[in-house]
């Protein structure tokens, strides 16, 4: 979790960044495009699954902290320090520098680059009612400004993975939330559990050692991903396969 309070502490490796021109149906504002590859992998298929391909732009993706230093100058000067303030992240407290956000627009003349226009309604709707499935969550939302702490963008949306998304989702808590939800479900308390018709997952929390090392218990599992949440911890989420027998 990238925001004010929680600037980011690692930048990507230019070898998980993949151009958006290699998958040549998405239109794209400008060119040389980059996104993280899972990140990419699942905003195509989320651009197809919402027949959105022909009618979405993408205008951002990854940007370097020179980047946002340059475009939150050049908002300051050309829109004031009140809207880049509600709308354009501090350079390092964007989320745009992880490689796992990503604006979208209406496919137009003259895109707007910070606030693009995303109705809710048609394709564009449909995008943003599949994205928890593919691991996208509309990041700003109207109502949780104070969290946040950016007002609401219907454009920008951020890859945090599957059931993730989701769970966010139906909890209609913003990350913030749902960061702070997660510390309650250490490894020797409840887990956050849900279930698909595919998996049971497990989720759970482990405080980060005041020390260089921390020791990480996993749960029997098919699978499992480890996340740092960028704040004091890490998130472990392991899947366990229902066609499995060994899990009945
Ligand atoms: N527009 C979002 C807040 C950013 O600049 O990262
Ligand atoms: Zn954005």
């Amino acid at each position: 979790m990238i925001n004010p309070e929680n600037p980011i502490q690692q930048t990507i490796s230019s070898d998980r960044l993949i151009p958006l021109s290699s998958i040549p149906a998405i239109h794209t504002l400008k060119q040389g495009i980059l996104l993280e590859q899972t990140c990419l992998r699942h905003l195509t298929e989320l651009l197809e699954a919402s027949q959105g391909i022909d009618h979405i732009i993408a205008v951002s993706g990854y940007r370097t902290k020179q980047d946002q230093e340059q475009i939150y100058t050049a908002s300051l000067a050309d829109n004031g320090a009140d809207y880049t303030a509600r709308y354009v992240a501090l350079p390092d407290r964007s989320e745009h520098q992880t490689g796992l956000a990503i604006d979208v627009g209406m496919l137009r003349k003259d895109v707007d680059f910070i606030a693009p226009a995303f109705p809710d309604s048609g394709v564009y709707k449909s995008f943003k009612q599949l994205a928890a499935g593919f691991g996208f969550i509309q990041r700003y939302k109207e109502g949780k400004e104070a969290l946040t702490q950016i007002s609401c963008e219907p454009w920008h949306f951020r890859y945090i993975g599957y059931p993730h998304a989701e769970i966010m989702e139906r909890q209609n808590w913003c990350f913030e939330e749902y960061i702070d939800a997660l510390r309650s479900c250490t490894y020797d308390n409840d887990h956050l559990l849900f279930e698909d018709n595919h998996s049971f997952v497990d989720i759970y929390y482990i405080p980060a050692d005041a020390g260089a090392y921390t020791t990480i218990p996993v749960v029997l599992c098919d699978r499992y991903l480890l996340s740092g949440n960028n704040v004091d911890g890490f998130i472990v989420t392991a899947f366990r396969d229902k066609s499995r027998r060994a899990y009945g």
